[in-house]
């Protein structure tokens, strides 16, 4: 008797985008109290891309999901669900998912958001493995994509200078081989809500003049409090996620971090007893563009031949909420 095989579920490409506009350290020396050098020290970052105002989030995942179905020689009609994960989305209603469908003409695609800030990309991911395992859908397209500059109080330097705009995108689809997604791992805290938010816009304070007036419509964050969470968070949840799989770290061919800050990339990359050169950073030319960082890093790190087939990586993210995810792949 034929034993059945089990499903997994196979990114099969992968896309990106970011803004042709750069904003650079010592442009915002010009805008704000800082400098290139504080904001290199304490976070890595050197530039990061801006939108045009005309653009929207949804006109950045246009241009990643293309590629990615360019790469995977598909086309729109091939998609059966698009998840869209952002907090900047175009509008609160309808979802980013719906208007990159149109825009697309993915027309037999369901489409929805998902907003869990920076981890919002393995969140979808988590979603998209699970739709796939249980033969619900057969081709998904997951995006993470942010215009967080049109959310940024641009005269707040303690936030101003970490974020920047820009989407990725992977295409999924079932597989009988010994590869793919093997585990997704999602985790979320609300006691922790009030370290990053953006307070107004929602139901608890919607719009008014008296709203715009206070700023409230912009990203506030308790940077070093989120720091500290951070770093013993995401250390703990790479060395769980590896034990579970039964890997060590040595077996690990890339960790593909959330971008948000150099110094807790290396304290995870150091948690782990990982070289940096097993360590995918770009956060240098992006900043932290929330639920795109880890897919712009994974479309970038597989278009510079850092991730072959049989390569075991891990991605990993932080974010308000708070939330934290990650995902092992073997390629
Ligand atoms: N330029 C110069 N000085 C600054 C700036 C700036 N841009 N911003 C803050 N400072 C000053 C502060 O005022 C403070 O001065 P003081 O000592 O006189 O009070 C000093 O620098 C140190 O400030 P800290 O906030 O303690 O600096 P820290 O080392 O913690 O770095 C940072 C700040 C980069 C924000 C860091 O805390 C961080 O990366 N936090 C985590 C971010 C994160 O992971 N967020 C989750 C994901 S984001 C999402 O989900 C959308």
């Amino acid at each position: 008797m034929l034993r059945k095989r089990s499903l997994r579920a196979r990114i099969i490409s992968t896309g990106s985008y970011a803004p042709e506009k750069v904003l650079t350290n010592h442009a915002l020396e010009q805008m704000v109290e800082t400098s290139d050098e504080w904001i290199t020290e304490r976070t890595g970052i050197k530039e990061r891309r801006i939108a045009s105002p005309e653009q929207t989030a949804s006109d950045l995942a246009y241009e990643a999901s293309k590629q990615a179905l360019k790469t995977a020689g598909l086309k729109p009609k091939d998609i059966d669900l698009i998840i869209v994960a952002t907090v900047t989305g175009d509008t609160p209603l309808p979802s980013t998912a719906c208007v990159l469908q149109r825009k697309l003409g993915a027309k037999k695609a369901a489409a929805f958001d998902v907003n869990a800030a920076c981890s919002g990309f393995l969140y979808a991911l988590s979603m998209a493995d699970s739709f796939i395992k249980s033969s619900a859908f057969k081709k998904i397209l997951v995006v993470g994509t942010e215009v967080l500059s049109k959310f940024t109080d641009w005269k707040d330097r303690t936030t101003c200078v970490l974020f920047g705009d820009g989407a990725g995108a992977v295409i999924i689809e079932p597989t009988e081989e010994d590869r793919g997604i093997i585990s997704t791992h999602i985790y979320s805290d609300g006691e922790f809500g009030d370290l990053l938010l953006v307070p107004a816009g929602g139901s608890s304070i919607p719009a008014s003049e008296e709203s715009v007036k206070k700023r409230l419509h912009y990203i506030k964050m308790k940077g070093n409090e989120t720091f500290k969470v951070a770093v013993k968070t995401l250390e703990n949840l790479v060395v769980d996620t590896l034990k579970k799989n039964k890997l060590k770290p040595s077996e690990l061919s890339l960790l593909i971090p959330h971008q948000a800050n150099l110094r807790i990339i290396q304290a995870t990359a150091k948690r782990l007893k990982l070289p940096m050169d097993k360590v995918f950073i770009n956060i240098d030319r992006y900043g932290n563009t929330s639920a795109a960082s880890v897919p712009i890093a994974l479309d970038e790190a597989v278009r510079q031949g850092r991730v072959r087939d049989g390569d075991y990586i891990l991605m990993e993210a932080f974010g308000g909420g708070l939330t934290w995810a990650s995902a092992l792949v073997k390629w």
